[in-house]
Formats: structure tokens, C-alpha cells, sequence
């Protein structure tokens, strides 16, 4: 039997989506572990999260490097002490064509992405293992589910994560561990901002049935619903878009 009284870690935490993550869990007095490599934005994230300083713990940390996701692991979750959640929303992508796009652009973001990720979870679930199990909750993208131009790289690193969750989902299941995977559309989020720009804003905004961008809170809702043992005891193994309906979508209404 899982429980939502340990502490939940949110890789990525100090900004946009993983940022709505911790906040939604610390409004409903869960512990949380706030990991990102950005000094800056973990600065900005203690700030934002003021008022939980008493549930709220914030480490620096690259998903990329093992040997210091085991350090920060440690020293910050003791022994014994139980892991509910694992968010994994470390993660980056630019708009590149096919044609343009390096060797190196594609490892740097299967590495953070996908590699960064695996780590994380593989070392979160053994923990969750010996304390009765947990939640696990991959961010992917609707670019890792269809054919987004400029999305190459980034799309093949977020379609692993699919796989990889349907797997988790099969072999944690009997550690009761739940694995499940949110692919959202386009977020106002400072990495949405940068990767899109005005034109590729627009275009989403025709796209999406709904006309608009979603926000972080709005994906942050669905992680929550998935975190929480409560309201999603029977959801294993799911890819869930949020994304005002366009994986959905066909032909546009003129
Ligand atoms: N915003 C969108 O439109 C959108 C759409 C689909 C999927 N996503 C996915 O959602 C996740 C969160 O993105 P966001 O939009 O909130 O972006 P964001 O840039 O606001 O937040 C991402 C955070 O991850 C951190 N991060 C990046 N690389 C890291 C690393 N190697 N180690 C530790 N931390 C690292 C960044 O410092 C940042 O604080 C990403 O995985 C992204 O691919 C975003």
C-alpha cells in the first residue's frame, strides 16, 4: 500500500512546470525536494515557496551527473525515510529541422531527457521499494507522441519516455509502484518562450483547439491527480496529454 506522507522529489522544481509541481504539493502539506542545476532558479524558487519553508527542501543537482544525484540523494532523504513521489521534469528542447540538427544537440538531450531520468527513477524506485512504494510521473511532450516539425531530437528523447514508463509501469507494479507519464502541449513557461518565439507561438495558438497555451498549473494539476494515492490508486502505465486538445485534433474548423 503506497502513501502520500513521504517526501515527493520534483527533478527541474525551480521553473515552470516542476515549479507548479512542488507548489501544488507543499498547498496540500506534502514534503518536497525541489532538484535543479540552476542556482538562479532555485534562488527564485525559494522565493517563490516562502511560505513552506518548513515541508520544502531545495538541492542543486544535474540529472546528468550520477555520481552527484547519489550524493544529493543521500544526504538529503536519510535512510529509512520514505520516498511518495518522484516527478522527473528535468528537461530541455529547442526547434531545429531534421536537417540542421547535430549528433551533439541530440546526446546533450538524450542525456538530460531520457539518460538523466532513467538514473533518477531507477535509484528513487529501489528506495520506494523497501518503504512500500510510490509515484512515479515522467514529464514528456506531445512532440514525443506525433511529428512536430523542428522536433527531431527532441521528440525521439520524450517518445523514450513513453516506452519507458509503459515498462516502469510492468515491472513496479508488484513493489506498488505506480508509473505514469504526462505529455503536455505548449506551456508558458520560460523554456516555451525561448523554443518557440513569436511566430512559433502563433502557430501553436492556430493549432490548439482551444486556442491558447495551457499553464504550468494546469499540468501540475494532472501530476498531482497522478501523485496522489487517493485519487489515482488504479492508474498505471498512462501517457496523458494535457494540451487543450490537440493530439486529438484533425483538420482544423476554418
Ligand atoms: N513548456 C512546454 O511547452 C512544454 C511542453 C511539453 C513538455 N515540456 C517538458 O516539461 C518539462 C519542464 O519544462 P518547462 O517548460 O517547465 O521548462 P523550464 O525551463 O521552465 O523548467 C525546466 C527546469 O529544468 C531545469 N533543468 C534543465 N536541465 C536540467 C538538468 N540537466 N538537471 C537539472 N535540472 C535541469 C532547468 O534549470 C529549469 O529550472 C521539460 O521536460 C519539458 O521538456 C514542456
Amino acid at each position: 500500500m503506497t502513501n502520500n506522507t513521504g517526501i515527493t522529489i520534483v527533478t527541474g522544481g525551480a521553473s515552470g512546470i516542476g515549479l507548479a509541481t512542488a507548489a501544488w504539493l507543499l498547498a496540500r502539506s506534502r514534503s518536497v525536494l525541489v532538484l535543479d542545476h540552476s542556482e538562479a532558479n532555485l534562488e527564485s524558487a525559494r522565493v517563490a515557496l516562502k511560505e513552506y519553508t518548513a515541508s520544502a527542501a531545495f538541492a542543486a543537482l544535474d540529472v546528468t551527473d550520477e555520481e552527484a544525484m547519489m550524493q544529493v540523494l543521500s544526504s538529503n532523504i536519510p535512510a529509512g525515510t520514505a520516498i511518495s513521489g518522484l516527478v522527473n521534469s528535468a528537461g530541455f528542447g529547442t526547434d531545429i529541422p531534421f536537417l540542421e540538427t547535430t549528433s551533439k544537440t541530440l546526446r546533450d538531450m538524450l542525456e538530460v531527457n531520457l539518460v538523466g531520468t532513467f538514473v533518477i527513477s531507477r535509484e528513487v524506485a529501489k528506495r520506494m521499494v523497501g518503504t512500500g512504494g510510490g509515484s512515479i510521473v515522467h514529464i514528456s511532450s506531445v512532440s514525443g507522441l506525433i511529428g512536430n516539425k523542428g522536433r527531431s531530437a527532441y521528440g525521439a528523447t520524450k517518445a523514450a519516455l513513453v516506452n519507458l514508463t509503459q515498462v516502469m509501469s510492468n515491472e513496479l507494479a508488484r513493489h506498488h509502484i505506480r508509473v505514469n507519464c504526462v505529455c503536455p502541449g505548449p506551456i508558458e513557461t520560460p523554456l516555451a518562450a525561448a523554443a518557440h518565439g513569436d511566430a512559433g507561438k502563433l502557430l501553436w495558438e492556430q493549432q490548439v483547439p482551444m486556442k491558447r497555451y495551457g499553464s504550468p498549473k494546469e499540468i501540475a494539476n494532472t501530476v498531482g491527480f497522478l501523485l496522489d494515492e487517493e485519487s489515482s490508486s488504479y492508474v498505471n502505465g498512462q501517457i496523458i496529454s494535457v494540451d487543450g486538445g490537440f493530439i486529438a485534433a484533425g483538420l482544423l474548423p476554418a
